[in-house]
């Protein structure tokens, strides 16, 4: 059950008026509490305090309410009833969305041949876990992992696979398919083409244009180049699918990107030129996205570069254009680093303008940076710029660190999913939007907001229950102060998990599992469950709050896409 929603309806109804209802910090005068009668009093011209007193009667009518007090200037406090509480506790937690809508989301997005940076994390974990909270809700979702494998970065690869083996016959103009060539590449070696193509373009401006002109026939079917680059891309994509297994995050519906968005590119170039809106520049074909009242430089959209080769932008729109055709959805959700925010500004206005897809029903979520305790982009011992594989060996060594210290003998699995509990627990923890410090050693303690602790916590909870065997229904009331603080944590979920869907906002998830852990474990120091002097109908009532607990929490951490290990 929707505990606020459900206490907050029937106090309006009760009052006939709609009351700002809150969940104050310290429990010990209420549950809930409202200032309805310092609202209220305002248009009655009455004293708050005397509106109040009139208040209470009705609020004591209401079957949930096991007391009412006034505090303060005529704030009113709220105490719920055991029995309701506990009946509501031991009803399954179902959040459902009375309006579901079909999403497609984008996320993780990685590049062929390319390191995966430590953006990637970011818009995997947080794309993840937001989809997760949708299917929750009963959104019906879509991921599409829209993969860079079709702009320039292809064409400096196959570059450099010339340089590197002029003598292929890739490289010829009547390559012919069937040839069978005798040419693998070494997996261990792809990523490193790309930065040093990149790096020795600046430098040397033949092989740069040589790039672009590759980029213009690899776009318009050059044989040779193809079949290279279907080699490399399979490489690539096996890359990713151990990235998506090591992260623990969903399988993406389409591994669709760039190179699947230009196949669309004709029809969307058809929509626009009966419009009008591709116009010429410096060239290049652009769509203008400008608008009078804009208050920001507002560049147009590229569609094709001045060598008529497909863009970025151009295979976006077009993207746009394909998942209308495919999924139809009502909202089209990217999740990226910040720093592309005026792409999509632009990308939405031109899908709009060409009636592809109405600019209201895209959003962006922009990511912030990860950085070092210096404050700047983090870093690797060497001084690069740090890789998501970094991030992940780096905490990976910090609980190794931890567990050997702690003289614990855990095995690899186990470290596994701790070191992933402690890297996506706190990168959810943090509101997307801004930049947080990432240190190795505070992700990775068992105490305080971070993964390793709520795992822990989940452990726990997993071994009392596992030592008690079965746990038969049973009933607990009166509730003692952590029993019931406990429940009503476990009663706030689905609060949670609407508000993290309706405010984009994944730190949600994160901070109430912390929350739920932090009354559990109070609950668990102040409550003997199995001690031998617990009464055995007090034992039956705490190991069924303890398995409500769990369960609950488990649905938490399955949400971020944790893995609770079998001991810690
Ligand atoms: N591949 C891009 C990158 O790594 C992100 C793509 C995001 N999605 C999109 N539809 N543009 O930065």
């Amino acid at each position: 059950m929707n505990l606020y929603k459900y206490v907050s309806n029937a106090i309006n109804e009760k009052l006939g008026t709609k009351v700002n209802l809150e969940v104050p910090r310290n429990r010990e005068f209420g549950d809930f509490s409202t200032n309805a009668a310092m609202v209220m009093a305002k248009s009655a011209g009455k004293n708050p305090r005397e509106l109040a007193g009139e208040i209470l009667p009705k609020l004591a009518e209401l079957d949930f309410v096991a007391d009412a007090t006034i505090a303060g200037p005529g704030f009113i406090n709220i105490k719920l009833r055991d029995d309701f509480i506990w009946n509501a506790a031991t009803q399954p937690q179902i959040p459902k969305s009375d309006a579901p809508m079909t999403i497609d989301l984008d996320y993780g997005a990685y590049n062929v041949a390319k390191n995966l940076h430590i953006g990637h994390l970011r818009t995997s974990i947080v794309g993840d876990t937001f989809n997760r909270i949708a299917k929750l809700l009963g959104h019906k979702t879509y991921s599409w992992n829209h993969i860079g494998d079709w702009g320039k970065p292809m064409a400096l690869i196959i570059a450099w696979i010339e340089r590197l083996h002029p003598e292929l016959p890739y490289f010829s103009d009547n390559f012919d398919p069937n040839t069978p060539v005798d040419f693998e590449i070494d997996p261990t070696e792809l990523n490193t083409y790309y930065p040093a193509a990149s790096a020795f373009a600046k430098e040397n401006a033949d092989f740069q244009s040589h790039a672009q002109e590759i980029k213009a026939r690899f776009q318009d079917g050059h044989m040779g180049y193809f079949a290279l680059y279907e080699k490399f891309l399979k490489i690539s994509l096996e890359m990713m699918n151990e990235t998506v297994k090591r992260l623990n995050i969903l399988p993406f519906d389409y591994d669709l990107g760039e190179r699947n968005a230009a196949k669309y590119l004709p029809a969307v170039e058809k929509i626009l030129r009966s419009q009008n809106l591709i116009t010429e520049s410096d060239g290049a074909q652009v769509i203008v996205v400008k608008r009078d009242d804009d208050n920001k430089p507002m560049p147009p959209y590229m569609w094709t570069d001045s060598r008529g080769a497909d863009t970025y932008d151009s295979t976006d729109l077009a993207a746009v254009y394909c998942r209308k055709n495919v999924d139809n959805p009502d909202k089209i959700i990217y999740f990226t680093d910040l720093r592309q925010g005026l792409h999509f500004e632009q990308l939405f206005r031109a899908a709009d303008m060409s009636g592809i897809f109405k600019y209201e029903n895209f959003e962006h979520i922009g990511y912030g940076t990860i950085n070092g305790r210096d404050g700047k982009p983090f870093k690797t011992r060497d001084g690069n710029a740090a890789g998501l594989d970094d991030i992940i060996d780096a905490v990976n060594d910090a609980v190794n660190q931890r567990v050997i210290e702690s003289g614990k003998n855990l095995d690899s699995d186990t470290i596994n999913a701790i070191a992933l509990a402690a890297v996506k627990f706190n990168d959810l923890l943090h509101d997307v939007r801004s930049d947080y410090i990432f240190d190795p050693s505070a992700v990775t303690s068992f105490e305080g907001r971070t993964g390793p602790y709520i795992l822990y916590t989940a452990v726990r909870l997993n071994s009392v229950l596992k030592r008690a065997g079965d746990v038969p229904n049973a009933s607990r009331i009166p509730l003692s102060t952590d029993e019931r603080n406990l429940l009503i944590g476990v009663l706030d979920f689905e609060r949670i998990v609407h508000s993290a869907f309706e405010n984009r906002a994944t730190d949600l998830i994160a901070n109430y599992a912390y929350d739920l852990c932090q009354l559990t474990n109070t609950f668990y120091h102040n409550c003997p469950i199995l001690r031998d002097d617990v009464p055995s109908d007090i034992r039956a009532g705490r190991l069924h709050i303890a398995k409500i607990a769990r369960d609950t929490l488990a649905q938490t951490i399955d949400l971020m896409g944790l893995k609770i290990p079998s001991e810690m």
